[in-house]
């Protein structure tokens, strides 16, 4: 498995990801088609510019062209105070082999070697068994429920919390 940068080819994934109604069951359901290509168009300038970390995840390196999901690290505003946040996806046909955990890892791993992004936190709707076990498995601390704004939607989440340097498990 490795990681790379979006990039604006990546549409057929985006829609396979964010349009599905299974994949969007713990994001409050599909999003619209229409966008999408916008949506990767920006997400790709911004993995360029470095702002923030857009991955998809490729799971062997023998065939590039297939991306299995992928996981993102970025900061938003939070009244006032810089969050950042990390997200991760991967569709129905890889998923139950480790690959989210292990894409979330690298990633974080990444954070930890770069000394970037500061505390990161996760915040999985607290339904979504899989993403929870992420988040227990890879040494984020729960600090308690909360409603986030998702896409203009509100899903009620765990709030996790990793600070890499001390807490990334072994
Ligand atoms: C969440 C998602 C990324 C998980 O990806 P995956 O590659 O299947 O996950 P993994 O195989 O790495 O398993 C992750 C952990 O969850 C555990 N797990 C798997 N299914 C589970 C379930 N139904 N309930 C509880 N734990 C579960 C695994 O045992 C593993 O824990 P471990 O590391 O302690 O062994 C994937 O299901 C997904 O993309 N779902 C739809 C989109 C989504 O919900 N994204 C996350 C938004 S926060």
């Amino acid at each position: 498995m490795y990681l790379r940068d979006v990039t604006p080819d990546d549409v057929d994934a985006y829609v396979r990801m964010r349009c599905d109604p299974v994949m969007m069951k713990d994001l409050g359901g599909p999003l619209p088609r229409d966008g999408m290509r916008d949506k990767v168009r920006r997400d790709a300038a911004e993995a360029a510019a470095g702002t923030s970390w857009i991955k998809m995840i490729v799971p062997d390196p023998g065939t590039p062209e297939v991306v299995a999901g992928n996981v993102c690290i970025w900061a938003h505003d939070e009244g006032g105070e810089p969050v950042s946040e990390i997200g991760w996806m991967v569709l129905p046909e890889f998923q139950g082999r480790g690959l989210g955990r292990l894409a979330t890892r690298t990633l974080l791993e990444q954070a930890r070697d770069e000394d970037r992004w500061g505390d990161i936190h996760a915040f999985p709707a607290t339904a979504n068994g899989p993403s929870n076990g992420i988040c227990r498995s890879l040494g984020f601390r729960l600090l308690g429920e909360i409603d986030v704004d998702f896409a203009d939607r509100v899903i009620h989440s765990n709030h996790w919390v990793i600070t890499p340097a001390s807490d990334l498990a072994p």
